[in-house]
């Protein structure tokens, strides 16, 4: 298989092409001293919002809580709640799969050791 850096090939992606973005179950990277590692971060997030179209959706699975309360923190910066809007009203549309998610090895996994996936969207802001 493959292995390469996702955010190399996303760079290479025309801005404002994609119509969905998922990141599934991405590196917890659980110390605080590695948080710059995560994939929801200042740079990268800049970058999903140049890739998708306006209405276009970045999607995150996760089953970690406190990768899940990170994501919700650095969505929730200024400069990301000009890019996002986080399309959740209720607990159920965070807490429970909408249309279009794919279940991963590692969801599965999670899932079978008795985890629960969080599911985050946010829609492109024109
Ligand atoms: C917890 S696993 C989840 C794998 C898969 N997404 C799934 O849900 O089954 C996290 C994966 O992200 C990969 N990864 C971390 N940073 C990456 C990057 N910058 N580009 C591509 N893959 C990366 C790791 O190698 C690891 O396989």
């Amino acid at each position: 298989m493959w292995k390469g850096d996702a955010l190399e090939v996303l760079r290479r992606v025309p801005d404002g092409s994609l119509s969905f973005l998922y990141l599934l179950h991405p590196d917890p990277w659980p110390k605080a001293r590695h948080a710059k590692r995560r994939m929801v971060n200042d740079g990268p997030v800049d970058l999903f919002a140049a890739k998708l179209k306006p209405g276009g959706e970045f999607r995150l699975a996760t089953d970690d809580p406190t990768y899940l309360n990170w994501a919700l923190m650095v969505m929730q910066r200024e400069r990301h709640l000009r890019q996002f809007e986080w399309l959740a009203k209720t607990p159920k549309d965070f807490l429970e799969p909408s249309g279009g998610w794919i279940e991963t090895r590692y969801g599965a996994k999670s899932r079978r050791e008795g985890r629960r996936p969080y599911y985050l969207r946010y829609r492109r802001i024109a």
